[in-house]
């Protein structure tokens, strides 16, 4: 790609890019949040135009007007969201597009379904091609975008930030199949935000700053320091700078809580804690565990079968979502999309979902346009939500990390006494997870309780002050974060017994 620029209005994107991929290796593209990975990804798989520069694929100058195009010079992209219809199977969705058909124009199953158990057999990417796309975890899905791509004869693919939505135990199978793939010739080309796999799994690396390209390295050359201070043009500083906590009166306390699953199975069975004033408990354990149902639960998101809940001494148990915000509960959900932003509002809207309704913000119940926009404008630039006068875009035309920090914004904004933050920096560079780190301790040493659930151990060992660790529905035990590591956590979490 030479000399790749791309404007959306006045916002200049993409300056001036040069980016090659040599044929088999593995070539990483790193950048903060916003710098425009996403976007030259997006051209050179035709879904945007570039207004100007040129592409050239095995040294034949070509014009991709469309994704079609892009596959017939097989080029196949794994998106950031992921596009596959969930009520379909596995193999309906490979298909869908380039269906196979026997004469009359009947689609050929039989034959598509051999052709995708051969294709999966050939890479190790195992998949049960019968399966709904909405029965499987992400993981799965995951496989499945991939084989969709090389079903289509994808020599070149395009995945954009693969492992954000894994588990470590999944990232490590991706790896492998990543290698695999690369040493049978195919080229790759990968969008992440974590430097330890940039180091593990990429041959190449190119660091884009701001939309302008910054260096392309041997990753064997570089640190993961060195390489985060390209991307965000500092230094910094890893790991988190925080004073003992100082906790005071209880905010939360859950007691005996049993939560089942939509399916009636019990997923949270018999969970007991409490954060006080001004600590962070930190909720580790492998995914699926009872993390997800019992923040649910505490949101009001999810029924519970028994067990008692408490905000400031106040039952909110299967009470109403209002109510549990009323209480002073705030939360950085799991899944973005889905539960924590409305795509088609604006940044500025967004930003007031919980406090629309408020005085200065509405008057006479009709809402004051500019307070809201001149609100959102200052939180924009106190997050350092970019592009910086997006009050007013949708907020679906941000990057993926920037709505992130449009959530944060807004739930921290509005002085909780309980902060819940699921996965808060996953999609995020290395320079906006420091950022949120020290967010969270802030609001810790403001006195609020926090309640931090993710899968990063590291980030669990980093930020939060009490460890309680979750396996099999139960907290098999709750530590102090200065007393323990990484080691005997893991150990807890995989079911096995205190050091
Ligand atoms: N369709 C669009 N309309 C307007 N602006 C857009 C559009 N798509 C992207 N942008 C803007 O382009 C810039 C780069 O976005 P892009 O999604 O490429 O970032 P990214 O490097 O992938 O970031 P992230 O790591 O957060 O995913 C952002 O400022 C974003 O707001
Ligand atoms: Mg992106």
């Amino acid at each position: 790609m030479v000399d790749i620029q791309k404007n959306f209005g006045k916002n200049h994107v993409l300056k001036n890019i040069n980016f090659s991929v040599g044929k088999g290796t593995i070539h990483a593209l790193l950048g903060e949040n916003g710098a425009g990975k996403s976007t030259l990804m997006n051209i050179l798989y035709g879904i945007y135009k570039q207004d100007f520069g040129e592409i050239f694929i095995n040294g034949e100058l070509v014009e991709i007007k469309s994704p079609k195009v892009a596959i017939e010079h097989k080029i196949g992209m794994v998106h950031q969201h992921f596009m596959l219809v969930p009520t379909f199977t596995v193999a309906q969705n490979i298909m869908l597009g380039s269906e196979l058909t026997k004469g009359l124009g009947m689609v050929d199953f039989k034959k598509a379904n051999r052709e995708i158990s051969k294709l999966s057999e050939e890479y190790g990417l195992t998949i049960n091609t019968k399966k709904k796309i909405e029965d499987m975890a992400v993981g799965m899905q995951q496989r499945v975008e991939i084989l969709k791509a090389l079903y289509r004869g994808a020599e070149t693919l395009i995945l954009d930030e693969p492992t954000a939505v894994l588990t470590p135990q999944e990232i490590n199978k991706f790896m492998e199949n990543m290698r695999n793939l690369a040493r049978d010739g195919k080229t790759i080309i990968m969008i992440t935000h974590k430097l330890n796999e940039v180091k593990q799994m990429c041959d190449y690396c190119t660091v884009i700053r701001r939309g302008e390209n910054i260096i392309t390295v041997h990753t064997d050359d570089y640190n993961e320091q060195q390489l985060a201070s390209m991307m965000v043009g500092r230094e910094l500083t890893f790991g988190v700078e925080k004073k003992p906590a100082a906790p005071k009166e209880t905010k939360l306390e859950v007691q005996n809580l049993i939560v089942n699953d939509d399916r009636g199975i019990k997923r949270v069975n018999g969970v007991s804690f409490e954060i006080r004033a001004g600590e962070i408990l930190g909720v580790a354990g492998v995914d699926e565990n009872g993390q997800q149902e019992l923040v649910e639960a505490i949101t009001c998101l999810r029924k519970t079968t028994s067990g008692s809940i408490k905000i400031n001494g106040k039952e909110i148990q299967n009470t109403t979502i209002a109510n549990v915000i009323s209480s002073g509960v705030s939360t950085i959900p799991e899944d973005r999309h889905k539960s924590g932003l409305i795509m088609k509002f604006s940044v500025a809207e967004n930003m007031l979902l919980k406090n629309y309704k408020e005085r200065p913000f509405s008057k006479y119940g009709r809402m004051n346009k500019n307070k809201i926009n001149e609100f959102a404008s200052d939180l924009a630039q106190k997050f350092d939500v970019r592009p910086q006068d997006c009050a007013e875009l949708p907020v679906k035309k941000l990057s993926g990390g920037n709505q992130q920090k449009v959530i944060i914004a807004r739930e921290t904004s509005d002085n909780p006494d309980l902060l819940i933050a699921v996965q808060p920096t996953r999609g995020l560079d290395v320079g906006a997870i420091e950022y949120v780190h020290k967010i969270l301790v802030e609001q810790r040493d403001k006195g609020k309780a926090v309640l931090l659930v993710s899968l990063e151990l590291s980030e669990i060992m980093d930020v939060a002050d009490k460890i309680a660790v979750m396996y099999n529905g139960k907290i098999v035990a709750i530590v102090d974060a200065a007393a323990t590591d990484e080691d005997e956590i893991g150990m807890l979490m995989t079911g096995g017994s205190k050091k």
